[in-house]
């Protein structure tokens, strides 16, 4: 079973792809910057890890914008 979360937004730097899960992680966009912690996607994935699922990040290829996967195997 998946469901996957979208947005239309900007997407995620390539670079940023691995990472985006590590605590404290938060992508480096100067003055764009939003206020957060780097924690949210990190206990997002620790909440569907535990309950025996996994938690991937993507980029759209309809357009531009994030794409989160929650998948558990039933
Ligand atoms: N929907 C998204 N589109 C593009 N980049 C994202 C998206 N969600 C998260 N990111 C990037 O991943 C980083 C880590 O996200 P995460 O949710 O863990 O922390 P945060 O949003 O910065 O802070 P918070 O702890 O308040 O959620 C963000 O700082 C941002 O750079
Ligand atoms: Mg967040």
């Amino acid at each position: 079973m998946e469901i996957a979360v979208r947005d239309e937004g900007d997407g995620i730097a390539p670079e940023a792809l691995d990472r985006l899960f590590d605590k404290f992680y938060r992508a480096d966009d100067g003055d764009r910057r939003r206020a957060g912690t780097g924690l949210g996607l990190a206990i997002a994935r620790g909440f569907v890890e535990v309950e025996g699922g996994t938690l991937t990040a993507r980029n759209r290829t309809d357009r531009s914008g994030a794409e989160f996967i929650v998948s558990y195997r039933i």
